[in-house]
């Protein structure tokens, strides 16, 4: 039996793919290569001495994904395929509710068609939306979400939980990822944004490795305790351990069950900037700007079910997720393009 990653050729999907194959699973990956580089599939083997089956192909396309689960035995399809840019969702939100909701619906079409009954969502904290108290928990009602991306988490996790009411025989996991940075500890895979980053880790990387001259601190006056928001990081190969032990649970269960994926401990912008400086031995100049639309003050995960549910907590400390950062970053300056 195998497992689909959807969008498996991406940051978390090609780290999942690890812990899979490293677990004892046989990984099938399928992913258009929109945001990933066909290279990872390369690095994925280096690392594991197993070369995933690799299909390049667009999820929206019914026939091509019953194509993958008619060749290939699949129990497990994990979802990562996706658009995440939370600024950009905001200019083009059509092609985030189209991307996002119909890979969604074709994996769910197919499935069916295919007797394939268990599915693990790529979900988002941002689904607490932005009333939520902190620490976020799964028994709190969702929120309203500040931009397209997160809606359309919010409106996957809706429809994953009424296809699982109406078919019983689907086992459905809804994972609500914090922050996810670090790389695989070896440094050939790790997260390659095309542009300018959006988000803060691979922000500080590219400074560090000089392609950037400085980093911009989205705001210093919050009502934090060093005035710089406060998130919950957790190591990337924590993550894709997580999904090993998703998939064991959604093959043994059926409804819907959530479950937050972070460590349950914040730190600040200004606390990883020194922590990545700590680790790397490389200054980042930075100055405070103003406060980037959307961003919250703080939220960070109350990670107790996934422990005592699914037997996962995170391992790795914020030195390690630096240092991994780092690793990647230095060895790769260009990604996977040099
Ligand atoms: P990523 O962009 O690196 O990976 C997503 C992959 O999906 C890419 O390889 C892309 O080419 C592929 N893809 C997109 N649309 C596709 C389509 N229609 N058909 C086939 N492939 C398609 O992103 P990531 O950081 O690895 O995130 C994976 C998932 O986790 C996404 O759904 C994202 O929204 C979610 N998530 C990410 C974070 C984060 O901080 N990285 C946080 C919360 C949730
Ligand atoms: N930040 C900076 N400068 C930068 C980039 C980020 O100061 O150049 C700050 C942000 O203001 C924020 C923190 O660093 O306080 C983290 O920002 P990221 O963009 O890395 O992450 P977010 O918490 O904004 O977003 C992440 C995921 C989204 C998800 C969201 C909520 O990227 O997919 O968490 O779960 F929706």
């Amino acid at each position: 039996m195998s497992i689909l990653l959807a969008g498996g050729a991406g940051y978390i999907g090609s780290h999942t793919a690890v812990a899979m194959i490293d677990a004892g699973f046989d990984v099938v990956i399928a992913d258009n290569l929109y945001n990933s580089n066909a290279a990872v599939n390369d690095r994925i083997e280096e690392i594991t001495g197993t070369r995933p089956k690799f299909y390049e192909c667009d999820i929206r396309d019914k026939a091509f994904v019953d194509r993958i689960f008619g060749e290939n035995e699949i129990e497990t399809v994990i979802h990562f395929a996706g658009l995440k840019a939370v600024g950009e969702s905001v200019t083009m939100p059509l092609q985030y509710y189209r991307n996002n909701l119909d890979t969604t619906l074709t994996l769910l079409e197919e499935m069916e068609k295919n007797n394939v009954k268990n599915f693990v969502f790529s979900s988002s904290a941002t689904v607490y939306g932005e009333e939520s108290p902190y620490p976020y928990r799964e028994t709190m009602k969702k929120g309203s979400c500040s931009n397209p991306y997160g809606w359309t988490k919010s409106m996957i996790e809706q429809i994953l939980t009424d296809a699982a009411a109406a078919n019983r025989d689907l086992s459905v996991v809804l994972l609500r990822y914090f922050n996810p940075i670090g790389a695989h500890e070896s440094g050939l895979i790790g997260e390659d944004p095309m542009g300018i980053p959006n988000n803060l880790m691979p922000f500080i990387s590219q400074v560090a490795v000089g392609k950037r001259d400085h980093l911009t601190v989205f705001g210093g006056d919050y009502d934090t305790p060093d005035g710089t928001c406060r998130r919950d990081y957790l190591h990337v190969m924590d993550l894709a351990e997580g999904h090993v032990k998703a998939a064991e649970y959604a093959a043994s269960h059926s409804g819907t069950e959530i479950f937050n994926l972070g460590t349950g401990t914040p730190y600040s912008v200004l606390e990883i900037i020194s922590a990545f400086e700590r680790n790397s031995g490389v200054r980042i100049p930075y100055e405070i700007g103003e406060r980037r639309d959307g961003d919250l003050p703080e939220f960070w995960a109350d990670a107790a079910k996934a422990e005592q549910e699914l037997g996962w907590r995170a391992k790795r400390g914020i030195d390690e997720m630096c240092r991994d950062s780092w690793n990647w970053q230095s060895k790769n300056p260009m990604g996977y393009r040099g």
